[in-house]
């Protein structure tokens, strides 16, 4: 059972996470938020132990364990272009990454556009999903997925999954890793308004396969090149020969 006394005391934050949710099954936290006007208030942060219909990048499904791992989901209400929710994306990832280096001396890897992996190995998934009025974009939902106290995973998976406790060799807790996370991320989210680039300089840096040739699936197509670099927007900048693409989406993977 999540200890909310424990995740609030270590709670260091302005807005994310001020207003809690726990809830012990839901159809999907990012779902509920951005489907349901029960959660008016900016930062809202709902964390379920079980989601029926748990979903990842590329309508995946992501499956969790109940009572072990955190799945959970940020509502954000300001006014976002496109381009910082690119860049809030990639925050993301830089703000679990800091949380597992700071907690666990973990050495991080980020693989474009947001997954987190360690050893190689995929220890948490984000999904970034909005709702728009108009020109507007209304709700921004962060839904964050972090393996944290599985003992084991059975099935196939895009990439081989891993969890804190595995790597860690021991349980850890899952409050502190929340309140560790939520302090980070709220650092980040004013870094990705006021110095993107400070993400993208922070991300890059966690990121082995820049100046590697890669393969990319973008909408059903295959794609080769060398990962040159990140954009402005973060976008991927694919170079083939003499000429360069930016890519918006995708999987990426490293060839040979
Ligand atoms: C991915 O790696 O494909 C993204 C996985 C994101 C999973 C989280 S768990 C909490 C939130 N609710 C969902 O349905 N999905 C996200």
């Amino acid at each position: 059972m999540f200890n909310i006394e424990n995740f609030d005391i270590k709670l260091n934050t302005n807005l994310i996470g001020r207003n809690f949710v726990y809830t012990n099954e839901i159809d999907s936290t990012n779902t509920e938020l951005l489907k349901r006007n029960e959660f008016p208030k900016n930062g809202t942060v709902l964390l379920s132990e079980f989601q029926k219909n748990g979903r990842g990048r590329k309508d995946r499904t992501w499956i969790s364990e109940p009572e072990v791992n955190l799945t959970f989901s940020i509502l954000l209400k300001n006014i976002f272009l496109q381009k910082s929710i690119n860049i809030l994306n990639l925050g993301t990832a830089l703000a679990l990454a800091q949380t597992l280096e700071n907690l666990y001396q973990f050495q991080v890897e980020l693989k474009w556009p947001n997954d987190v992996l360690i050893n190689k190995k995929k220890i948490a998934g984000i999904l970034l999903e909005s709702t728009s009025k108009g020109k507007n974009i209304e709700k921004l939902v962060v839904g964050i997925g972090v393996n944290v106290n599985q003992p084991d995973f059975k099935g196939d998976f895009n990439i081989r999954p891993t969890s804190i406790r595995l790597e860690f060799k021991q349980e850890v807790s899952r409050e502190r890793f929340l309140s560790e996370f939520l302090n980070n991320f709220e650092l980040i989210f004013e870094i990705s308004k006021k110095k993107p680039n400070k993400i993208l300089d922070d991300w890059k840096a966690r990121c082995s396969m820049i100046g590697e040739q890669i393969s990319i699936v973008e909408n059903g197509e295959k794609k080769y090149g060398i990962f040159e670099d990140l954009d402005e927007s973060g976008y991927l900048i694919l170079r083939s020969g003499d000429t360069t693409e930016k890519i918006s989406f995708g999987d990426v993977s490293l060839l040979g």
